[in-house]
């Protein structure tokens, strides 16, 4: 059985997503730890719900302890390695940007999820500037993607990607809604493929 581990940073929907897939198995492996950088995230309520292992971690215990950013992410990259030796690290609503300490132990075995088309609207907020963008009427739609991870934020190679109309009347949560529907359906189909296919999916 291949082994995932989530990473997350907030609501969780998407690793939700991901833990219907596994009951149902469609997943092609098992969610074998949830980490989150935030404390209060619900994801790791939904983990435990589904007895799934979780690991809080927070950047700010590691600057108040005068380390640094790449010193939190070696750690983190080198505790996942022990103790799960991973074959696929999904992003999930992971707001935190990997540094290579990170990404450089786990070459090509990471993916993220990114509320936008590839080359659009890159780093935080994808959603809220679509929406701008549809009010000023320079937008008629948006999208969603699944890429694999490297240094550079939400530029790493598309797996799979999906346009997402902005349809007239929409408000932001609408929007958002209609977005967030599609990604809690083509992140576990993304997984899957990943695991199936490795590389060879392009
Ligand atoms: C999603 O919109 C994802 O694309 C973005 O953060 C959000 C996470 O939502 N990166 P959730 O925590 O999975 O509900």
């Amino acid at each position: 059985m291949k082994n995932i581990v989530v990473l997350i940073s907030g609501s969780g929907s998407n690793l939700q997503a991901l833990i219907n897939a596994e009951a149902k198995g469609q997943l092609g492996g098992r969610i074998a730890l949830v980490v989150s950088n935030k404390k209060a995230a619900y994801g790791l309520v939904r983990a435990a719900e589904a007895n799934i292992p979780t690991l809080v971690r927070t950047l700010k215990e590691y600057k108040d302890d005068g380390k640094t950013r790449e010193d939190y992410d070696r750690d983190l990259a080198a505790h996942i390695e022990a103790t799960q030796a991973p074959d696929l690290i999904v992003l999930a609503g992971w707001m935190h940007i990997l540094s290579p300490a990170f990404i450089d132990q786990f070459r090509d075995k990471i993916i993220n999820l990114h509320p936008a088309l590839p080359g659009e609207l890159d780093g935080a907020h994808a959603i809220d500037r679509a929406y701008e963008e549809f009010k000023a009427g320079i937008r008629t739609r948006t999208g969603i993607m699944v890429h694999h991870v490297i240094p550079e934020v939400d530029k790493g190679d598309p797996i799979l990607t999906m346009e997402i109309p902005c349809v007239a009347g929409d408000t932001l949560e609408t929007l958002e809604e209609r977005i967030h529907t599609a990604e809690h359906q083509i992140l576990p189909k993304a997984v899957r493929l990943v695991l199936q296919h490795g590389d060879n999916i392009l």
